[in-house]
């Protein structure tokens, strides 16, 4: 709820927290709100825990979004004049790139992980209720995002925090796997452009420009929380610890988003520089929300995937 501090006074917000695997609660929630636009971010959205764990990663990622759907379905009930109904995704369905080349909006679906497997499955759900019952369909599929306020599951925001209390840094493998790095303000950007300008049942692919090697990543965040704290840069890289590879670890990602580039206008506006020494203050200025995200299943999650107490 800290995430939303700020919007509970504004007359066209209302917060309902409820499970989108529970088919009855999503229909009666539906036809109370009686949503026109459906912007559906909701998931089970890391790799690592997936492999641990798929079930959950099924149930939210693939039944959740196909109540969602059937939802909007029976509520819009053929009338589909200025409906939305937008599925953020992730370019991970697309599997794993080479040395060489990109993801287009045409490349074919090739997924490794249950985590990917299950936002593939709800794509395809997503494309169907387009084709088959003219719901008035987006999808975005984006490279990784960071910035504020990410969770410290994720490789950024955990090798910060980890820099910040001086705990190992578990680069997986040789550190040589490739991301492409997307601010989260540059993406709302591109979904906000998507949602109200992009073509209904099309796909947009949302990347960042920034594609790093893993490791330089690691010695990009330890740079700025150097500069930013004071703490020596050989204290920290002597923090790096190389760990077990990931299974199934994808090698690079990479995006071509000409396509939203040339429709829309949109390209990202942060450098990898400037956004993440904006990410590295942001979780320095805000140690009351890091407390309060690495309690309970927090700790837990550490203990089983790093052997780490927190
Ligand atoms: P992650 O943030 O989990 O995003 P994704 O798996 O969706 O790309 O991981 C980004 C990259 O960093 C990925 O190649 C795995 C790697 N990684 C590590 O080396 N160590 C870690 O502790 C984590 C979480 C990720």
């Amino acid at each position: 709820m800290q995430n939303l501090e700020g919007l509970e006074n504004r007359p066209n917000y209302a917060f309902v927290k409820l499970d989108i695997t529970d088919s009855n609660a999503v229909a009666l929630c539906f036809e109370e709100i009686k949503p026109d636009w459906i912007i559906h971010f909701a998931a089970e959205s890391h790799v690592d825990r997936s492999i641990l764990g798929p079930r959950a990663f099924v149930d939210t990622n693939i039944v959740g979004t196909f109540n969602l759907l059937e939802s909007a379905r029976q509520i819009w009930n053929g009338n589909f004049f200025e409906k939305v109904f937008h599925h953020i995704s992730t370019d991970e369905v697309y599997g794993s790139l080479g040395a060489e080349g990109y993801f287009h909006e045409t490349t074919a679906y090739d997924p490794s992980s249950p985590y990917s497997a299950s936002k593939a499955a709800s794509d395809h759900l997503v494309s169907a209720y387009f084709r088959t019952y003219g719901v008035p369909t987006k999808i975005t599929n984006c490279s990784n995002n960071y910035g504020p306020r990410h969770f410290p599951e994720k490789l950024i925001p955990l090798m910060i925090l980890n820099c910040l209390n001086r705990k190992p840094l578990p680069v997986y493998g040789k550190g040589e796997n490739i991301r492409d790095w997307l601010y989260v303000d540059d993406h709302c950007d591109a979904i906000w452009e998507v949602a109200t300008r992009g073509r209904v049942g099309e796909t947009y692919n949302i990347g960042g420009a920034s594609e790093i090697k893993n490791i330089d990543v690691v010695h990009a965040v330890i740079k700025v929380v150097s500069e930013e704290t004071g703490c020596p840069i050989d204290r920290l890289e002597s923090l790096i610890n190389f760990v077990t590879d990931r299974p199934g670890h994808d090698l690079r990602y990479a995006i071509d988003f000409s396509k939203i580039k040339n429709e829309l206008g949109w390209q990202p506006k942060e450098t990898f520089e400037s956004g993440l020494r904006k990410t590295v203050r942001w979780y320095l200025d805000n140690t009351s929300w890091v407390k309060s995200v690495q309690s309970g299943d927090y700790r837990n999650w550490m203990q089983v995937q790093y052997n780490q107490g927190q």
